[in-house]
């Protein structure tokens, strides 16, 4: 393998072992990499596995040809790296070993020696000259252990990278990189992403043109790939669009509810659905996959008053690794006290960042009607977006896109000349900054327009999200030309005359009308900005806070019925007549939807 015409490789497949570090299937082998610079200096990089003390020594002595090596660079103390350290030792006495204090203290451990009398301890940023090049040390520490170090070659522009960027797989296998460096990475430093992030965030300044990891190929081309797959793994975030269903079956009535799922998903348009029974397929396998997708689905049954143990067994995986940022549904199967869901909801409670869909599927013993329901409403759960990002498949003409827009809510007010008037309006958005111009829509039935139109001012008081109900009740839903919002409300004007509200606002803008639209059911006024405070720095109460946080949950009490989703209103009737206004917040039907 060509790396350098002064950079060797001298590591060692391995094809005999079963388990890498006692629990990973390799059916592809592993590869101990190792390798020497030959420059005025002689240095090598790691030693490898016991089992391959002669052949890497056979490769190394090749290489030196006649030469002797002037430094041992350790990089990570694992035995399958740090196995030949002594050997090595033995036979190169004049030569120097270099490492992080904590490899020394191991060293120690392992063989009985730190090496004094010819050690080189290095730390971050710690250079040293070979002759034409010098390198230079950078800690790393978690990736995988915490004594290891990364080695920056800045001549031939090569990081040498310890276990990070490394792979299952002997270096002959015909395999993708990506399926095995995931699991890999998941399985050995997935708990890590915060120092894997640090290291990354260290080697965002260097030049690096060739990574020479400790396991699988030297990495030389399309670099970029790899530091984003590992930017995207270590920040727990989604890298390939798809659901994972992990499921664990004992008389195949829960498997049989998963290949319904698993149809259903596909049918569905989701672009990958990758299923694994956990007793009989690789764990780290679906481990890596749960942390691939960006949805997982866990099927189980109830057992001995918990849950099967190889899910249990999948879950604390996925703990230790600090599974986050995930949508999980859960389908439980139990023939008495079935309480699988709930010890699954409890198990990932401390996982920062999980979303449990709506719909948990519960069967009693096998499939039957209602479980069959349960599983189609995942299904349309689950893959929502896919379907709405299908041309064949979408609602193209779904209003409710609209109520994503993000509004803030305010409260305009006027004067008639004789009384203050206030107003509730979402309907406020700055159009130009050079010179200020502001947009407010109101609709014409509302007093509001009326007086503005004559006045041609207002004050824009941007609400923030301290302001209670009772303010939405006071100033919208009733009209101003009945009766007075500002009764038992200090009084408080701005330059213009106006009125602006002592409490719950974090700003407000007095407005010169400079244009008006007519759209309609509402009238568009185009401002100019006369004034402009900042009152505090609470945040500006948005409609989605309002919706989630302000406005009282409606409760139907077994009651079928509409409620106003503006203001809360309750409309009681099978059927809501598509003209209906509600008698509150004056919004149309469109606002309003089914009482749950
Ligand atoms: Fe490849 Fe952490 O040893």
């Amino acid at each position: 393998m060509y790396i350098s015409d002064t950079i060797k490789y001298i590591g060692v497949n391995d094809r005999k072992i079963d388990l890498f570090e006692g629990q990973y299937a390799v059916p592809n082998g592993m590869a101990y990499n190792s390798y020497v610079i030959m420059d005025e200096k002689v240095a090598v990089f790691d030693t490898v596995d016991r089992n391959f003390s002669h052949e890497w020594l056979d490769n190394l002595q090749k290489t030196l040809a006649g030469r002797r090596p002037d430094y041992l660079i350790v990089s990570h103390m694992e035995p399958d790296h740090s196995a030949n350290i002594a050997a090595f030792a033995n036979l190169f006495p004049d030569a120097k070993i270099v490492a992080s204090l904590k490899a020394f203290a191991m060293m120690q451990n392992f063989f009985g020696t730190d090496f004094q009398d010819r050690r080189v301890v290095v730390g971050e940023g710690d250079t040293l000259s070979l002759g034409a090049r010098e390198l230079s040390f950078h800690t790393a520490p978690m990736v995988h252990w915490p004594e290891v170090i990364m080695t920056y070659d800045s001549k031939d522009k090569v990081l040498f990278s310890a276990d990070a960027f490394g792979k299952f797989g002997a270096l002959d296998a015909d395999e993708d990189w990506a399926c095995e460096a995931r699991r890999y990475y998941f399985g050995i430093v997935g708990k890590y992403g915060a120092q894997v992030q640090a290291v990354l965030k260290k080697l965002a300044g260097a030049d690096v043109k060739t990574i020479c990891p400790l396991h699988g190929p030297v990495l030389a081309e399309n670099l970029d790939y790899y530091l984003r797959l590992y930017g995207i793994w270590s920040s727990y975030g989604i890298e390939t669009e798809g659901i994972l269903i992990a499921y664990t079956s004992v008389y195949g009535n829960t498997k049989k509810a998963v290949d319904l799922l698993a149809d259903k998903l596909k049918e569905k348009g989701c672009p990958k659905v990758s299923v694994t029974d956990l007793a009989r397929d690789d764990m780290a396998e679906a481990v890596e996959d749960a942390f691939r997708y960006g949805k997982v689905v866990l099927a189980t049954t109830t057992y001995n008053a918990d849950i099967f143990p190889f899910m249990r067994t999948f879950i604390d995986h996925l703990k230790e690794r600090n599974f986050s940022n995930r949508t999980v549904a859960l389908i439980e199967n139990g023939s008495w006290a079935p309480q699988a869901a709930k010890v699954m909801k409890e198990l990932l409670s401390t996982c920062k960042n999980i979303k449990f869909t709506d719909t948990t599927v519960h069967i009693k013993s096998a499939l039957g009607e209602e479980s069959k329901n349960q599983i189609m409403s995942l299904a349309d759960e689950l893959c929502q977006e896919y379907e709405a990002q299908r041309a064949d498949t979408a609602n193209k003409n779904d209003l409710k896109a609209l109520f994503n827009i993000g509004y803030g809510l305010y409260v305009v007010t006027s004067n008639d000349g004789v009384k203050d008037n206030g107003l509730i309006v979402n309907t406020v958005s700055q159009l130009t900054s050079s010179p200020n111009r502001v947009a407010v829509a109101i609709n014409k039935d509302n007093y509001s327009h009326h007086v503005i139109r004559q006045t041609g001012i207002m004050n824009v008081n941007c609400l923030s999200t301290e302001a209670p109900f009772s303010v939405f009740q006071n100033y919208g839903f009733r009209s101003g030309r009945s009766v007075d919002k500002f009764e038992g409300v200090a009084e408080l004007r701005s330059d213009n005359g106006l009125r602006f509200l002592p409490q719950y606002i974090n700003s407000f803008m007095s407005l010169k009308v400079e244009q008006y639209i007519d759209m309609g059911t509402h009238g568009l006024f185009i401002c100019s900005v006369t004034e402009a405070r900042v009152i505090s720095k609470a945040e500006t109460m948005t409609y989605t806070y309002y919706q989630n946080n302000v406005k009282p949950k409606p409760e139907a009490d077994g009651k079928k019925g509409f409620v106003c989703k503006v203001c809360g209103y309750v409309y009681e009737g099978d059927e809501l007549p598509e003209d209906f206004v509600c008698p509150l917040c004056k919004h149309g039907a469109a606002d309003f939807e089914p009482l749950k």
